[in-house]
């Protein structure tokens, strides 16, 4: 008989394509995925660190697991990702019922952890980081799926070190994968149904740069950009600081390069991007924003912004208020600032009252909310193109895809669509979806 796992995914993309990772290599030692931890042999979680309310969920999580276990004793429970990179050890000491850790580092390993687990040879933690070429070799390898839209990694890690973050202390050192193996990747997952790709990296404009002859990321875009069946391409995330001429220019050139990007600006004060290491000014910032504009007029941009980093004042805070403004951004993602072990930024002092973060963190909801209204209902009576996903969750014959501005759209229509452009009429715009009917072929 087949064993079961159960899988459950937080945090960012990278853990995302992580996880497709886990299941195709449990799939190989004869696991088949079940859809609650009540039916499985194997639950795992793989988790995200960024921020304490992200970790914490998880501990959250590993109780609700404990009493299966206390059911079923030969339940294996594992962690991975970057908590479980971070904590390794003092997991296993902080949860008794916890079999086995594994970091980003190890995913490889999993088949051969889990079996000796399941032999019961060892509890185990397995969280070392690789080397170099070990990790060049390991970039998934995932199987087919017929899914419309898929991620492709790019390069993993990271060397920026912003003050605030603990991803290059789980994720490790910049590494890029070779431009061929991305490019073979994507032309199989076109023939297998993908009609959008995103390429994917924690800072993808330094894509390349430490591998000699090796493509630089612009060029790598408009490889993909000429793959034959492909119809939108899109990438996450750059980092202001190193978006290049070369790459800016790809927007409005490059057929397939949808016209959005995600630029997370983190704070609009210069003194407070200082401390949090960015690299770049709130001018330097908005100059890159308006070059994009210039080159593709149409362009939309989301955000990351941090409310609260330690010493900020009302006047920093007044001008992450005015870039948001200025830039006009069509959503945000709003972090209250959260400390990280192990990070420069956690050793600054921060003597700002709990409600008064809330406060600004609430202020800017609001004006980011009122910016999004602004944009989107723009949409509001216009035929689009929406690339068709799947079948909606709303149900009733609804499907569900997405704009080149990668808004969500609900509209009615047959299966037979997926995988298609289509042109909608937005007929509705809500707060973060547009509900919208098929028009005729314009
Ligand atoms: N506290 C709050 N937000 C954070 N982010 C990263 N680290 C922290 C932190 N310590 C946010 C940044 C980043 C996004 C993925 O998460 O805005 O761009
Ligand atoms: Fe973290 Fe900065 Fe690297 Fe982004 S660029 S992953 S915020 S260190």
């Amino acid at each position: 008989m087949k064993k079961a796992f159960y899988l459950e995914t937080f945090g960012c993309q990278m853990n995302v394509v992580d996880s497709e990772q886990i299941v195709d290599l449990l799939h190989q030692i004869g696991y088949a995925q079940v859809p609650s931890a009540e039916l499985a042999d194997l639950v795992l979680l793989n988790t995200c660190s960024v921020r304490d309310k992200a970790e914490r969920k998880v501990y959250g999580h590993l109780g609700r697991f404990k009493p299966i276990k206390d059911l079923r004793p030969e339940l294996i429970i594992a962690v991975g990702g970057c908590v479980a990179q971070q904590e390794g050890e003092r997991m296993l000491d902080k949860v008794p019922y916890l079999d086995l850790v594994f970091g980003t580092h190890n995913i490889h390993r999993l088949p051969e952890l889990v079996q000796q687990v399941e032999e019961r040879r060892r509890r185990g933690v397995e969280t070392d980081f690789l080397d170099r070429e070990t990790r060049l070799n390991l970039f998934p390898e995932r199987t087919q799926r017929d899914s419309v839209t898929r991620f492709v990694t790019v390069m993993q890690g990271c060397d920026n070190f912003c003050s605030y973050c603990i991803v290059p202390h789980v994720r490790g050192r910049e590494i890029s994968r070779p431009s061929a193996d991305i490019i073979a990747e994507v032309r199989h997952l076109v023939a297998h149904g993908a009609r959008e790709v995103t390429l994917l990296g924690q800072n993808v404009n330094s894509y390349g740069i430490r591998d000699h002859g090796e493509l630089s990321f612009a060029q790598l875009l408009e490889q993909v950009n000429a793959i034959d069946g492909l119809q939108r391409l899109r990438f996450a995330t750059s980092h202001p600081k190193d978006l290049t001429d070369e790459l800016i220019s790809c927007f409005g050139r490059l057929d397939k390069l949808c016209k959005h990007i995600h630029l997370p600006m983190q704070s609009g004060s210069d003194r407070i991007l200082r401390l949090m290491n960015r690299g770049y000014s709130a001018g330097d910032y908005l100059g890159k924003v308006e070059q994009l504009k210039k080159n593709c007029p149409e362009i939309l941009f989301t955000t990351d912004i941090i409310v609260g980093f330690p010493g900020e004042t009302e006047d920093d805070f007044q001008a992450t208020l005015d870039l948001v403004e200025q830039v006009g951004y069509a959503d945000a993602y709003t972090f209250l600032y959260s400390p990280r072990i192990e990070t420069a930024a956690a050793r600054m002092p921060d003597d700002q009252p709990p409600h008064q973060k809330q406060q600004r963190f609430d202020r800017l909801l609001e004006l980011q909310r009122r910016i999004s209204a602004d944009i989107w209902k723009k949409d509001a009576e216009q035929v689009l193109p929406v690339l068709v996903e799947g079948v909606s969750k709303q149900g009733q014959g609804q499907l569900f895809g997405r704009t080149d501005w990668n808004r969500i759209v609900n509209f009615n229509g047959t299966a037979e669509l997926i995988g298609s452009i289509v042109p909608v009429r937005i007929v509705k715009v809500f707060r973060n979806s547009h509900l919208g009917e098929l028009a005729a072929p314009q």
